[in-house]
């Protein structure tokens, strides 16, 4: 159903202004994809760099054929099994996608979310959505409209869906003949890509140095203070510490504030309440840095890791 808020965000989205709104992942900072001006204004109001691609939001696969070109079979596979939802595919791009979206690369990366407002956003604005997601640049990733709120409030529109239910960003697959390149880990995993292409190489993006995909830049997602990594949760911690944790069995943390993002290790929780436990102790006056017990790096686990180091990264000490 398309209602009052999605008719005016798409007005908004036609005239050339950005909307926030929710998606399955994250929420995205949405503007006409096809309009460079507007593309533009996705950049400023981040503050982005401009050598960071965007994601194109489509909501049908019309309209993947006209952005893109090199439509193999295994990208048809993979959009049948996968969308609506957390993927994103990276194909050679049509003329009408602005370089302004793809940096100046000769690809763009086109993803269909499993969100009945980002759908009806889409198809009521007749355009594709050129959407990051809605933080400042490198800061902790939206999952609530109040957390777009906090870091972007002069955006033209939020539409507001509620928590996302998957809480990780998209995993970003290259697809190029037989071979599929895994460019930034997610929900959807290494071994689910695997299952839908059986007969197709697959990789990781193993040269970071090249950086072919800036969302593998060291340091991203990250809170306003000190967030340390801890193994042990029963130690002595300094004061004003909170702590985030996974599972609650034989554990006893002394600390000023306990944030669990599952009962019982479970990758899928952990994943849809990550990005809120660190906002909610980014936002705690109280709180003067963070620890958080790491998660098995397997599975759904590679992607929370891939965030997690990230995001603590620029608070690592140096031995
Ligand atoms: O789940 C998601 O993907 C969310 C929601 C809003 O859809 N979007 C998101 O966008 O995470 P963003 O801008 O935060 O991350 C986009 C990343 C870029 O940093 C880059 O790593 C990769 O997507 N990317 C985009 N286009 C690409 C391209 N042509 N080649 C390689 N990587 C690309
Ligand atoms: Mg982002």
């Amino acid at each position: 159903m398309i209602n009052n808020d999605i008719k005016e965000a798409a007005q908004i989205i036609r005239n050339g202004g950005l909307v926030a709104f929710p998606t399955e992942t994250v929420y995205g900072l949405g503007a006409n994809a096809l309009n460079p001006l507007a593309v533009a204004k996705i950049f400023e109001l981040k503050e982005r760099p401009s050598f960071d691609p965007l994601i194109v939001h489509i909501a049908s696969l019309d309209t993947l054929k006209e952005l893109t070109s090199d439509i193999t079979d295994n990208v048809y596979r993979l959009a049948e099994k996968f969308w609506p939802g957390p993927l994103t595919i990276v194909l050679p791009k049509s003329n009408i996608v602005p370089d302004i979206v793809t940096s100046g690369l000769p690809t763009v990366g086109i993803r269909m979310p499993n969100n009945e407002i980002a759908l009806n956003l889409i198809k009521e604005s007749k355009c594709p959505i050129a959407a990051p997601s809605a933080n400042k640049f490198g800061q902790l990733s939206p999952v609530k409209a109040s957390h777009v709120k906090k870091q972007l409030p002069s955006v033209d529109y939020i539409l507001d869906g509620g928590r996302t239910t998957v809480g990780l960003e998209s995993t970003i697959v290259a697809v190029k003949g037989n071979e599929c390149q895994l460019l930034r880990p997610g929900f959807i995993t290494f071994e689910d890509i695997e299952k839908a292409l059986p007969n197709t190489f697959i990789f990781n993006q193993s040269k970071p140095e090249n950086l072919v995909s800036p969302g593998l830049l060291k340091s991203h997602y990250s809170p306003k203070k000190p967030l340390y990594f801890i193994q042990q949760l029963d130690v002595s911690l300094p004061d004003l510490s909170g702590v985030i944790a996974h599972g609650k069995k034989g554990k006893n943390i002394e600390a000023k504030r306990v944030i669990y993002t599952s009962d019982n290790f479970d990758k899928v929780q952990i994943a849809a309440n990550l990005f809120s436990a660190l906002h909610l102790m980014e936002e705690d006056e109280s709180i003067k840095q963070i620890f958080i017990e790491p998660v098995e790096e397997m599975g759904l686990g590679i992607a929370i890791m891939d965030r997690l180091r990230k995001a603590a990264y620029r608070y690592q000490v140096e031995l």
